[in-house]
């Protein structure tokens, strides 16, 4: 499918963001400095008298890589049924992500929590990926997607979507006396469909097979001055700084913001030597060492709508996870393309792809207790109309 030539020319100005006012009925707020409320703002917007902005303000809510939320949401004023979904390039990882495979699994996934959503009050959104050719080996300004919404009732709701406001990345020790039930990896493959596969284990041995990779690449990235590098410039130290940019790492909380304040975690604190690389060590360390199950998904082939598929998967199973009670957390760093983690890259894939293919999530998977949600831009400055 082609865009009109009217929105492809407005592709160059992706990165001039603004907020434009949706008339009457306007139920999502303006900028807010509570980076939490975008996920009180998402029901809300039901509201809304544009089904796409309903859609889309729970979209913003999707898991993806560094929390960098990648999306830019397109809405022609001339074609109320369309959001041209792109990708804001300044929000890439190029040294973690130098493909931006990562970056389009996250964009994947908000284009699947759109279509729940969606389907939520009845539509059905369908999504045509890359409809101006699939960009390589970097994505570029053109269209990561069309959603297209169809008419009241062409949809019925999914149930998966009841968990969408209580989904989260546990990036927590789990319980290591409870075991994930097999039953658990049956219901969570039926979140998969084609192109992606889905795998999961909870036997001893492979577990701790998969968790020493997992360690040693964390370790690779931790150690490469510029994979590390890249996620200390993204991280947001204490609530002010949270609020004012609330995407990265957000590194906020109590306890933490008297600490931020007296200057004892700063982002130098966070390099080689530094207590906050100690403490960060430490906290992993034992994190990663309370892994009782994996699950991964695999593609065939690596192309960009592979890649699409692969988040409206991680979507859907961290969905499914959420019904069960169970927490995941990718662990990606054995996943990444760089060139100092050649090793790790090739022993996940030889263990969990050894016929061929391309890992392209890795999680944990485990019990654990609830944590709270992770900030977010609210949806209307992710959002313009065009
Ligand atoms: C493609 C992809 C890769 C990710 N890799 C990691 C990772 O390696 N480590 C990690 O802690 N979180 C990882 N995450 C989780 C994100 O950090 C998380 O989705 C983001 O911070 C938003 O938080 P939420 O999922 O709880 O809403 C990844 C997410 C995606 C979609």
């Amino acid at each position: 499918m082609t865009l009109p030539r009217r929105l492809v020319l407005r592709a160059a100005g992706a990165a001039a963001l603004t907020f434009a006012p949706f008339g009457g009925g306007q139920v999502v707020r303006a900028a807010t400095p509570d980076p939490l409320a975008p996920w009180d703002a998402a029901p809300a917007a039901a509201a809304h008298p544009d089904p796409r902005v309903r859609a889309l303000a729970w979209a913003v809510l999707a898991p993806n890589p560094h929390n960098r939320q990648p999306w830019i949401a397109e809405l022609p004023a001339a074609m109320p049924e369309i959001v041209v979904l792109r990708c804001d390039l300044d929000r890439r990882l190029p040294v973690t992500d130098p493909f931006d495979r990562q970056i389009t699994i996250g964009l994947g996934a908000f284009a699947e929590l759109f279509r729940l959503a969606a389907a939520e009050t009845g539509r059905a959104a369908t999504l045509v990926p890359f409809p101006e050719g699939e960009p390589a080996p970097r994505l570029d300004a053109r269209p990561v997607a069309l959603l297209r919404l169809g008419a009241p009732g062409s949809a019925v709701p999914d149930p998966l979507f009841t968990h969408a406001g209580r989904r989260r990345s546990t990036k927590r020790p789990f319980d290591m006396d409870r075991p994930v039930p097999d039953a658990a990896f049956a219901t969570l493959a039926d979140a998969v469909a084609a192109p992606v596969r889905f795998g999961g284990t909870g036997a001893p041995m492979q577990v701790a097979a998969l968790r020493e990779i997992a360690w040693r690449a964390w370790q690779v990235e931790a150690g490469d001055p510029a994979a590390h590098g890249e996620s200390v410039a993204l991280m947001r130290l204490g609530r002010a700084a949270v609020a004012t940019s609330p995407d990265g790492i957000s590194v906020w909380g109590p306890g933490l913001e008297e600490a931020i304040a007296a200057g004892q975690v700063t982002r130098d604190s966070m390099l080689p030597g530094g207590a906050g690389y100690r403490v960060m060590i430490e906290r992993y360390t034992a994190m990663l060492a309370a892994t009782p199950a994996y699950l991964w998904l695999t593609t065939d082939g690596n192309d960009r709508a592979a890649q699409l598929a692969a988040g409206r998967d991680w979507l859907r199973v961290n969905l499914a996870a959420t019904a069960l009670g169970l927490a995941l957390h990718p662990v990606s760093q054995a996943l990444q393309e760089f060139d100092a983690m050649r090793g790790p890259y090739r022993e996940i894939h030889a263990a969990l792809a050894p016929g061929g293919g391309t890992v392209q999530m890795l999680g944990r998977l485990g019990y654990a207790a609830p944590v709270p949600p992770t900030p977010r831009w609210p949806v209307e400055s992710r959002m313009r109309v065009v």
